[in-house]
C-alpha cells in the first residue's frame, strides 16, 4: 500500500477486515452534534467548579494574578517535575522581545522513583537542584537565595501560590505519602536538609505557565492547553465569578485558573466511551478518574490503538499464529508510533511493517497495514476532536471569539494532523462559516512554560510581594 490510502484499498481488504475496520470507524466517531453536547455539559463542569469545591473539574485558582506587563526581569531557577525528566532550568528575563538566556539540564527521574515515596521524589528534586546550582556556580545565600519556580503538573489546590496540596496523581504517577501534602513545602523540606540557598517563590501548573509565557510576548494569548502525556488548560477569570471563592480582593481582579479539565465526565454522562476507553480506565492505577484525559491524551492514545490489536487478534482477525508475547505489554505504543504510521511515506508503508515488527513483534501483510494505517487515524482524530471541547467551552463561558490558544506537548507539536482536525472540530462547534479565510481562534505553539512561564510568574509574584500586595 501506497499513502494516501483510498477508498479503492478499503474495498481490496478482506470481508471481514473491512467489516470490523466499518465498526471501529463508527465506534471512533464523534459527529458535530455530539461534539457540540460534550461541549456544552464541559461549560456547566466548569461552572460548577468555579461555584463549589469538590466539583468534577476542579478549576484550581494559582494566585496568578493577571497577564504580564512584559517589563518582568530578573534572574530565576525554575524546574519541572515530567513524567520522564526532571529539568532545571537557569533563565535571565529581560523584558518582553529581549533576549532570554535560559541555561537548562535535564536529570532523569528513575521508574523506582515514579512508583516509589514522597522523600525519595523530594530528595531526588533537591539533589538536582543542588547539583545544578553548583555546576553553573549560581551562587545564591541565605540572606540573597537564588529565586526558584517550581512547575509542578497535577491537580494542586493552592491557597497562596508559593503552596499546592497534591490532590490526587495523574498521568501515571503513584508515588506514596504524596498525596493531601503540601508540595511546595515537601520540596522546601528537602532544600533544607541540604542548606539550599534557594527560596521558593511560586508553585505553577504547566497550562498556567505555558499561558503566562506565551502571553509574555503575545497579547492575543487566551488559553494556555497543553495537548501532551496529559490534557488540560487555563485561562484567566475575574474573582467576582469564582464563587467558591472567598478572599477581600476586588472582584474584577484577573485570577488564572488551572482548570484540570482532564477529569471532564467523570460521571460518564456525554462521552461517547468505546469498550476500550473502559478497559483503559479499568486497568489503570486510577479507575474513574481523568476521563476525558484518557480519551484525547498522549499517553492513552498509542494504548487505546494497543487494545484495539490485542483484541482483533484474540477475535483470529489479525496476525494469526504469530507471537503475541510483545503485544501483551501495557504502554509500549507512544503517540509517536500512531503519527508515524499516520503519515508513513515509506514504499510500500516499509516504515510501518518494520514499526510492528520492532514494538509488537508482528509481520504485517499488506492489508494489514492499510488497517492498521485507518485504525491510527480513527483514534488520532477523535483525540482531537475531543481536545476542541474544553477550549471551545472556556470561549463560550468567557465570550471569547478571537485570540491564540497558547498549546504545548507532543500530541500538539508532533502529530503533524492534529492543529487542522483540531482547528475544523473548533469551527463545527463554535459555528464558524465554513468559506472563513482564516480561523478567529488559532492554536499557537506555546512559549516555554515550565522555563519562562514559571520565570515570569516568579518575577510577578515578586513584584506584588514588593508593592505590599500579598
Ligand atoms: C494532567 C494534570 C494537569 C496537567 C496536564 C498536562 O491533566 O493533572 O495538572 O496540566 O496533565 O500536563
Amino acid at each position: 500500500p501506497q499513502l494516501p490510502i483510498d477508498q479503492a484499498d478499503i474495498d481490496s481488504l478482506s470481508p471481514v477486515l473491512k467489516e470490523e475496520l466499518e465498526r471501529l470507524k463508527s465506534i471512533f466517531y464523534v459527529s458535530t452534534r455530539k461534539l457540540i453536547e460534550i461541549s456544552e455539559q464541559f461549560e456547566k463542569e466548569l461552572q460548577d467548579g468555579l461555584d463549589n469545591y469538590g466539583s468534577n473539574i476542579s478549576m484550581n485558582v494559582t494566585w496568578v494574578l493577571g497577564w504580564p506587563d512584559g517589563h518582568e526581569c530578573g534572574n530565576f531557577l525554575t524546574t519541572d517535575l515530567g513524567g520522564t525528566n526532571l529539568r532545571v532550568c537557569w533563565i535571565k528575563l529581560t523584558e518582553r522581545h529581549g533576549e532570554t538566556n535560559v541555561i537548562q539540564q535535564e536529570y532523569r527521574l528513575a521508574d523506582e522513583l515514579k512508583t516509589g515515596e514522597s522523600d525519595a521524589l523530594f530528595d531526588f528534586i533537591a539533589t538536582s537542584l543542588g547539583d545544578f546550582i553548583e555546576k553553573h556556580k549560581l551562587g545564591g545565600t541565605k540572606e540573597d537565595p537564588l529565586k526558584l519556580g517550581f512547575t509542578f503538573s497535577y491537580p494542586a489546590h493552592q491557597d497562596y501560590i508559593d503552596h499546592g496540596k497534591l490532590v490526587t496523581w495523574t498521568k501515571g504517577l503513584e508515588i506514596k505519602g504524596v498525596e493531601g501534602e503540601d508540595a511546595a513545602g515537601l520540596l522546601r523540606q528537602a532544600m533544607a536538609k541540604r542548606d539550599l540557598p534557594i527560596h521558593l517563590v511560586a508553585l505553577i501548573n504547566d497550562t498556567t505557565g505555558a499561558m503566562i509565557a506565551s502571553a509574555y510576548n503575545d497579547p492575543e494569548t487566551i488559553v494556555g492547553a497543553i495537548f501532551g502525556t496529559g490534557c488540560n488548560g487555563a485561562y484567566m477569570e475575574d474573582v467576582g465569578s469564582i464563587h467558591k471563592l472567598k478572599t477581600d480582593l476586588p472582584d474584577d481582579t484577573p485570577m488564572a485558573i488551572n482548570c484540570e479539565y482532564g477529569a471532564f465526565d467523570n460521571a460518564h454522562n456525554v462521552l461517547p466511551r468505546t469498550e476500550y476507553d473502559i478497559q483503559i480506565d479499568e486497568e489503570s492505577p486510577k479507575p474513574g478518574e481523568q476521563a476525558f484525559e484518557k480519551m484525547s491524551a498522549g499517553l492513552y492514545l498509542g494504548e487505546i490503538y494497543r487494545l484495539v490489536v490485542v483484541d482483533l487478534y484474540e477475535k483470529g482477525l489479525i496476525f494469526k499464529d504469530q507471537d503475541a508475547s510483545k503485544m501483551r505489554n501495557p504502554y509500549i505504543l507512544d503517540t509517536g508510533f500512531l503519527s508515524g504510521i499516520e503519515n508513513d511515506t515509506s514504499p510500500g508503508m516499509a516504515d510501518t511493517k518494520r514499526a510492528f515488527i520492532e514494538k509488537l513483534g508482528f509481520e504485517a501483510t499488506p492489508e494489514q497495514l492499510i488497517f492498521s494505517q485507518k485504525l491510527a487515524e480513527y483514534i488520532a482524530v477523535r483525540g482531537a476532536r475531543l481536545c476542541t471541547c474544553g477550549i471551545a467551552a472556556i470561549c463560550r463561558k468567557k465570550g471569547i471569539k478571537k485570540g491564540h490558544v497558547a498549546a504545548d506537548g507532543s500530541v500538539a507539536n508532533k502529530h503533524p494532523n492534529f492543529k487542522r482536525r483540531w482547528a475544523n472540530a473548533m469551527g463545527e462547534v463554535l459555528g464558524w462559516p465554513v468559506d472563513r479565510k482564516e480561523d478567529p481562534i488559532t492554536i499557537t505553539s506555546a512559549e516555554d512554560g515550565s522555563g519562562i512561564g514559571a520565570a515570569v510568574i516568579a518575577a510577578m509574584t515578586l513584584k506584588r510581594e514588593k508593592e505590599g500586595q500579598t
